[in-house]
């Protein structure tokens, strides 16, 4: 048994997890704001542990390692990885481990929400029904997308990416995908889809990959679904591209910053459908994340390979 190590958690966390580290004999202290901790509590609390739990809210930046060589992991709770610099974790030989996996049905189905969500107009409909402004039935009223036979693009062909795939053969959509090593090219896929999809790991590489020019190609009809990172979204491109009438309408579960501020420019475009990234709030789920980043925990401290280790960061792979 390795010997007792300090661990700081920085949120609350759904499931067992925190009690298995307790029941494998470590010191573990848990944040339990409502909110993360601010940067220089985390810095404080994180002092002298171990090991590191923390969230895609917690900036863990090289600043942040360098103060904490005596770390032995540093295990996210989620599958994205985009909070942690990888390079300096990796130069530090500091171990990091994220959640593949285990998110990957219910972060699809909740790309599907959007897409359906979007397609049918449901925001806009539930709205006019809270606010008294359902008249008799309209052989026009609130008309919306078909799913059958319309093109999904879908960005990104990791996990989730398949996963949404799957999803659109059972409504009978073609489906083209573009990833960094093939399928179809990405302006051909913005040209030709009637709904776009985004599940790419949020990196150098990928940081506004739909931009105004992205934007422009694809089809005044498309819907744009994001249930990656808020940043593959050039925002205020988005925001214009909603004004004027570019693409049809936008579902997002991830946005930049997040939270996004009440009274927000995004919230006043037309079309647009913003959720509190949500992807993966289930409980079995959440669940399920948490084990795996407690299985990484105890295998950092005991000095072992990470069960679900953090891809090199020279190759990132779509979650
Ligand atoms: C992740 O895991 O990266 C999701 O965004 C949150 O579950």
């Amino acid at each position: 048994m390795p010997p007792m190590a300090r661990v700081f958690v920085t949120r609350r966390l759904v499931g067992e997890g925190v009690e298995r580290l307790r029941a494998a004999g470590h010191d573990v202290a848990v944040w339990d704001g409502p909110e993360p901790p601010p940067p220089a509590t985390l810095l404080e609390r994180a002092a002298g542990a171990e090991a590191l739990l923390c969230t895609l809210s917690d900036r863990v930046d090289a600043a942040f390692l360098r103060a904490n060589p005596q770390l032995k992991v540093v295990s996210n709770y989620a599958v994205g990885l985009d909070n942690v610099d990888l390079p300096a974790a990796a130069a530090l030989r500091i171990p990091v481990g994220h959640t593949p996996g285990v998110l990957t049905d219910a972060t699809a189905d909740l790309a599907f929400a959007l897409l359906l969500a979007a397609a049918r107009r449901l925001p806009q409909s539930a709205q006019a029904v809270k606010d008294g402004q359902w008249g008799t039935w309209q052989p026009d009223g609130f008309l919306g997308a078909d799913l059958v036979g319309a093109t999904l693009g879908i960005v990104g062909a990791g996990r989730i990416g398949e996963a949404v795939a799957r999803r659109a053969a059972g409504f009978d959509m073609h489906v083209l995908t573009a990833t960094s090593r093939g399928g179809t090219p990405l302006p051909e896929l913005l040209a030709r889809a009637d709904f776009v999809s985004l599940h790419v790991p949020l990196t150098p590489q990928t940081r506004h990959l739909i931009d105004a020019a992205a934007l422009q190609r694809m089809k005044p009809t498309a819907i744009l679904v994001n249930t990656a990172r808020g940043q593959v979204i050039d925002q205020p491109a988005l925001i214009d591209a909603l004004h004027a009438g570019t693409i049809a309408g936008a579902a997002l579960d991830v946005t930049d910053p997040e939270p996004l501020p009440p009274g927000h420019p995004l919230l006043q475009a037309p079309n647009v459908l913003v959720l509190p990234h949500v992807g993966s709030a289930t409980p079995r789920t959440r669940a399920a994340m948490a084990d795996i980043a407690v299985d990484n925990v105890l295998a950092g401290l005991a000095g072992e390979p990470l069960p679900h280790a953090a891809p090199a960061p020279a190759a990132p792979q779509d979650p």
